[in-house]
């Protein structure tokens, strides 16, 4: 088995460097190639997804990604930005599904904003469209309009295909779940999630154990906030999946807790953590990096089919949380405050 591992910008590196450790520390045998993506393949290549970064992603079985974006790359035109990489390798590999678990800790608990009955045992799935969406509509793009003042243009477009293969990645996961799947669109306004809405419930008859439920997205934000623990999977397109997932990250304590999976149909994927690559922190050896240990087990689990590994990081990681060690994103008094390196080390301290 191979994994790329794209470590990227920011806080990128050192967090998946203590990821890379873990993985080392399983003595699973697998070989890890390095490769620059984001602000890194420009810096290096000239372009934020380097044809020979995409070669590797294609060849590996799976691919480890730290965080892309910086600041300092904001004024290069579009498509020399980091992001850039990030929505193409999702895209030339086809990426389509993207699984983002918020789950609460119990040692977490005083970390979240929300009170704690509020957030206790919480443990909800979103699962975000991640090819297709107003991220990837034509006609896009700032022009000059017919009254000769400038326009953006941006076109929110999903094909019956594309809501068809993302329903069954969902109503499968809710199947193995609770078996209560919430889909969330904006059809009171916007035909694209119309459409959306009529093939869920069309589906849902395939899924008859599946008690489909919808919910508009304005009011999922409120509801993500008010009484979370009323979801286990909810099921959303590109954008509303994007702010959805961030708001969810936080009802956990912290953004840097939260691992992904972007799977294609065949549970090739990329696993990354939620969060983005924090440049103001970056190199000070202070970022989380429990959100891409956490995504290595998310790797075990749909890639290799390896459930026993993926427990093994999880229970390392639960451990070193019960042992107190916090990093300063989800540290309270009384708590041993550690390092990123640090956190690190205590997880693999914890592995056996
Ligand atoms: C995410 C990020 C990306 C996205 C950015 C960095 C392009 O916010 O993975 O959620 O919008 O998808
Ligand atoms: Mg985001």
């Amino acid at each position: 088995m191979k994994i790329a591992i794209l470590p990227g910008d920011g806080i990128g590196p050192e967090i998946t460097k203590q990821a890379v450790d873990v993985l080392k520390a399983l003595n699973v045998g697998m070989e890890l190639v390095e490769a620059p993506i984001g602000g890194a393949g420009y810096e290096k290549f000239g372009d934020p997804l380097p044809d020979s970064t995409l070669d590797l992603a294609i060849k590996s079985d799976a691919i480890l990604l730290g965080a892309v974006g910086d600041w300092k790359y904001d004024a290069l035109p579009r498509d020399k930005r980091p992001e850039q990489g990030l929505l193409r390798i999702r895209k030339g590999l086809n990426l389509f599904a993207n699984l983002r678990p918020a789950i609460l800790y119990p040692e977490l608990v005083g970390a979240s904003s929300l009170k704690s009955e509020i957030v206790s045992n919480l443990d909800i799935m979103i699962v975000r469209e991640l090819t297709g969406d107003i991220y990837f509509g034509q006609p896009r793009g700032i022009h000059t309009n017919e009254n000769g003042e400038r326009e953006g243009i941006n076109t929110m477009r999903y094909s019956e295909s594309e809501i068809k293969r993302i329903a069954h990645v969902a109503f499968q996961i809710a199947m193995k779940r609770s078996k209560k799947l919430c889909s969330i669109d904006k059809a009171n306004v916007l035909e694209t999630t119309e459409l959306w809405r009529q093939i869920m419930i069309d589906l849902s008859k395939e899924y008859l154990e599946v008690e489909l439920t919808h919910m508009y997205v304005d009011n999922a934000a409120m509801q993500l906030i008010k009484n979370p623990k009323q979801f286990d999977v909810l099921v959303t397109g590109n954008i509303f999946g994007d702010i959805l997932s961030d708001e969810a990250s936080m009802l956990t304590g912290s953004i840097g807790m939260l691992p992904s999976a972007s799977l294609d149909s065949n549970n090739k994927g990329m696993y990354e953590p939620s969060h983005g690559s924090a440049p103001d922190i970056a190199g000070k050896n202070i970022a989380n990096p429990l959100a891409t240990i956490l995504s290595l087990a998310m790797m075990f689990r749909y890639t290799f089919n390896d459930e026993k590994n993926a427990n093994k990081i999880e229970s390392a990681v639960k451990k070193t949380l019960s042992h107190g060690f916090r990093t300063a994103d989800i540290y309270s008094a009384g708590d041993k405050k550690v390092s990123c390196s640090e956190m690190g080390e205590a997880v693999v301290a914890s592995l056996n």
